[in-house]
């Protein structure tokens, strides 16, 4: 697909979200929110659902979450138009409830066509309801800041997971800010491991996957080199590992 073409397919699905009636939330928004970004990221986030000025706004994380969530993205080089940003629910649940099952299922589409049109290399799941599709069953005291293998009937056929607490939870208990800002650090080497895995599996497979896509998350490292080289070290932030950093003192702090 070239830029223009995701571009439209992802125009598509926001116009169809915008008019969807498949779930009950449909009744209580003002606007659907469908999701925004680069067409060409590699990157996309996974928050939950719409909050009060999202649904004014009819766009996510705009509120005192999107400040925190922006702030975060800056402290790592990133800005929020060079990645996607979407939720499970594009409908703001009344009062800011949890979704209910039934409305993240009744959801799930569009989120899915969204991440088969992007093929991100890394998914950045926010909170707990995006970690449920991502990780069924992980609880998020536990697994934040780790990174597994997205399953592909996500939408995202090659992806990286990486697990982030939500930054509402963050506003609500202040000592989640570090934690955060620590879980986030580690995605601009999560994003370099999964491109790099990408491009070795592409090359093997069908080589027009090889194509490098253009970068337009920045990377802090030059990319690798294309010569030959020897065999890498090894990765800290391995995706094929299980869980990590078992000692991390914040591990301890942060079961909640
Ligand atoms: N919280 C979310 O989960 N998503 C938004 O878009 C805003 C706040
Ligand atoms: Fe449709 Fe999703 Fe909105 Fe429910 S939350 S009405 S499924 S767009």
């Amino acid at each position: 697909m070239t830029p223009e073409e995701r571009r439209a397919a992802l125009a598509k699905i926001a116009d169809e979200v915008s008019a969807c009636r498949k779930c009950p939330l449909s009744m209580g928004r003002t606007r659907a929110v469908p999701g925004e970004g680069h067409p060409d990221t590699e990157v996309v986030f996974v928050g939950e659902g719409p909050g009060y000025n999202e649904d004014q706004q009819g766009r996510p994380f705009v509120g005192a979450a999107g400040t925190l969530l922006n702030e975060l993205l800056g402290k790592i080089g990133w800005r929020r138009d060079e990645v996607f940003i979407t939720n499970v629910v594009k409908c703001r649940p009344p009062g800011n409830r949890d979704p209910e099952p039934q409305e993240i299922a009744a959801c799930a589409p569009y989120l899915e066509r969204q991440l088969a049109i992007l093929d991100p290399a890394l998914v950045v799941t926010l909170g707990r309801h995006s970690l449920q599709t991502f990780r069924p069953g992980a609880r998020i005291g536990q697994v934040h800041g780790t990174q597994q293998p997205a399953p592909p009937a996500t939408g995202a056929r090659d992806a990286t997971t990486a697990s982030l607490y939500h930054p509402a939870a963050a506003l609500r208990q202040n000592s989640l800010r570090e934690t955060m800002l620590a879980d986030m650090a580690r995605l601009p080497q999560a994003l370099l491991d999964s491109r790099a895995r990408r491009a070795g599996a592409g090359a093997q497979a069908t080589p027009n996957q090889a194509e490098p896509r253009p970068p337009t998350a920045p990377e802090p490292d030059p990319a690798p080199e294309p010569a030959p080289a020897p065999e890498p070290e090894p990765e800290p932030m391995s995706v094929a590992a299980g869980g990590h950093d078992p000692d991390d003192q914040m591990e301890l702090l942060l079961n909640q």
